[in-house]
């Protein structure tokens, strides 16, 4: 069995009973199916594909902040992807996962020196820069370490990417990105530097872009920006056209994946270019969910309540971005419906992951599964409240591997002094 399925009357995902990993591993746990994760990396490629001639296949780079455990890293690696990345931390979390490093991709606003530095040591295949400032200090780390960096400048195309504004980074307001106007002079600037090279140009407008039109309006630029980079003595060799590829929280309608790649075709493949995609939520979101216990049901006079062992810790997008995201019992799926808040136990209200949510009648000790958790899920997961991180749970064929333990108190405490 592939993905989450009912089986006899319980949740199962890659043919393991959810009810078994939750009595053998606890709860809470973020759970996720290989199979969904690999099917999901195969449509990208398989749109890809089909669409683009053999010699333009982008290199799929997989955006590292959606889920950085390193046994997901891995089987994404083994897939075939690349990885991009945001902090030095990442840089070694794909390391260990095994990434070669000329299929490494850094961007972010704020790079460091000993980051910069560890990517140029490692080898990665680029830097997107994202201001003046940061592109004088990877050269001064290049001519440190004496290894040239290679720099792709990330453009602001001033075009909102949709979802939550949160989750926007194309906007002018936005501080990401070198705006239209600085580009010709930070390439040049780049261009007359003794430790870097630019190759190209990269944009990442935001995330859950369902209309492929918001790709063509954001870069709409490009074409004219290649060519007069070009015609001004440039080389432009690569072209990293970012992810925002969106998943189902509740019934959104998706992008269509062929229309996107047609567009690749069309729009970017004729510029000549290696290509670079950065997908993070596509390629996990709807791979994973985080695995609970009702701990108390309660009624008050106008709410009741299922009081549930996961948190805003576990999962902070409803709390941070009112994200939606689905609920579903994992046993008695049949029992008649009742309307519920579902929070956890952190002493903020914001802990509440729906509220009005229609489900199946659970008692106290049932087993619920948040949806959509594979990505922004772990990764972003705290302490707060004193919390362990939960622990993490891959289901392959049939069978289930713990990818993170749960941590202990042990571990939070390690590193503080009295
Ligand atoms: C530069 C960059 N690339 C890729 C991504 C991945 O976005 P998504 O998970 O929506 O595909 C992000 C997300 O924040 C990003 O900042």
């Amino acid at each position: 069995m592939n993905g989450f399925e009912e089986k006899d009357g319980v949740l199962n995902v890659d043919g393991v009973s959810l009810t078994t990993i939750a009595k053998e591993v606890g709860t809470p746990v973020y759970v996720y199916s290989a199979s969904v994760i690999s099917s999901q990396f195969e449509k990208l490629k398989s749109a890809l594909a089909r669409a683009l001639p053999a010699n333009r296949q982008p290199l799929i780079c997989f955006a590292c902040k959606a889920n950085s455990n390193i046994s997901i890293l891995s089987h994404l690696q083994n897939a075939g992807s690349g990885l991009e990345i945001v902090s030095e931390g990442e840089l070694v979390r794909g390391l260990k996962a095994g990434f070669e490093a000329n299929k490494i991709v850094s961007t972010g606003v704020g790079k460091q020196k000993s980051e910069i530095a560890a990517c140029l040591k490692a080898g990665i295949l680029q830097f997107n820069v994202e201001s003046l400032p940061e592109l004088e200090r990877i050269n001064q780390v290049a001519g440190e370490v004496n290894i040239k960096a290679r720099v792709a400048f990330r453009l602001n195309p001033n075009v909102s990417g949709g979802g939550h504004h949160k989750i926007s980074t194309g906007r002018k307001r936005d501080k990401f990105g070198i705006s239209l106007d600085v580009m010709e002079h930070a390439y040049a600037t780049a261009a007359k530097m003794e430790h870097v090279t630019p190759v190209g140009l990269s944009m990442h407008i935001g995330s859950q872009v369902f209309d492929v039109q918001k790709f063509k309006e954001a870069f709409s630029h490009i074409p004219d920006v290649v060519k007069k980079l070009r015609s001004n003595g440039h080389s432009v060799t690569r072209l990293d056209i970012g992810g925002g590829f969106p998943i189902i929280y509740k019934d959104e309608n998706l992008l269509d994946l062929d229309s996107y790649a047609q567009w690749v075709n069309d729009i970017i493949a004729p510029l000549d270019t290696d290509i670079i995609l950065e997908p993070g939520r596509y390629l996990v979101g709807n791979a994973g969910v985080i695995l609970t216990e009702v701990l108390y049901v309660k009624e008050t006079s106008d709410r009741k309540f299922l009081i549930v062992d996961a948190a805003m810790n576990d999962l902070i997008r409803p709390a941070m971005y009112d994200a939606y995201h689905g609920i579903e019992a994992v046993q008695n799926r049949n029992a008649p419906k009742q309307v519920y808040d579902v929070v956890g136990p952190v002493c903020e209200t914001g802990d509440t992951f729906t509220t009005d949510r229609e489900l199946p009648a659970m008692r106290a000790g049932d087993y619920a599964v948040i949806k959509s958790a594979g990505a922004y899920g772990a990764s972003m997961a705290s302490n707060y409240n004193t919390r362990p991180v939960a622990a993490e749970v891959l289901a392959q064929n049939g069978a289930y591997k713990i990818i993170r333990r749960r941590q202990t108190y042990d571990d939070i405490l390690a590193t503080e002094l009295v």
